[in-house]
């Protein structure tokens, strides 16, 4: 049911309703939330586009690679699932679907480095708002562990 509602509401802020306060929006793929939408309590844009700020300027999926996506897994279940589900809400958000709401980029990098992705990147601070203030500390991945996990959101 939540999950619909987050869909219906997705749909709503494509069509571009008319929003009366101070915010700069650009609707279609990428949709920029400035700080001040933050206390509206809104479904998190989807931005497809932004990396985010950390370590990683890109990242180019190849062929899906099986044993790295297995690593993945093992960590998920050891580092993330006190807070995240794979496919409803928990503490954080579902993470089936991630790369169709973010770049790869953008999810290496809030796996990396979100102490200063909520504090400064304009998609986490809406999450973070979203998320009743629940920060993400940082789990301290290596980025070859934040790659593995990364190729095992691919096939969920
Ligand atoms: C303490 C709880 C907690 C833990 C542990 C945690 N997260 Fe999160 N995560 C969150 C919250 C809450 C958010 C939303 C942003 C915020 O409030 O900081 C989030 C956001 C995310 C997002 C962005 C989701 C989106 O829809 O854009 C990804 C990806 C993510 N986390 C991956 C992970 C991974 C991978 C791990 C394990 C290595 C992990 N998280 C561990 C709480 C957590």
């Amino acid at each position: 049911m939540r999950a619909y509602l987050i869909f219906a509401f997705t749909l709503l802020i494509s069509c571009g309703s008319e929003q009366t306060s101070k915010k700069k929006m650009t609707y279609g793929q990428k949709i920029t939330v400035e700080s001040e939408v933050a206390n509206e309590n809104k479904t998190p844009s989807i931005d497809l586009s932004a990396v985010g700020i950390g370590p990683v300027e890109s990242l180019t999926f190849t062929d899906y690679n099986e044993e790295l996506a297995a690593k993945g897994e093992v960590l998920f279940g050891q580092k993330c699932t006190a807070c995240h589900k794979i496919d409803k809400r928990y503490i954080g958000p579902a993470i089936k679907g991630i790369y169709e709401r973010r770049n790869p980029a953008w999810v290496m990098n809030i796996m990396l480095n979100p102490t200063e992705m909520i504090k400064k990147d304009p998609i986490a601070i809406q999450l973070l708002k979203d998320y009743n203030n629940v920060v993400m500390y940082n789990q301290n991945l290596t980025f070859d562990e934040a790659r593995a996990l990364a190729e095992y959101f691919r096939n969920l």
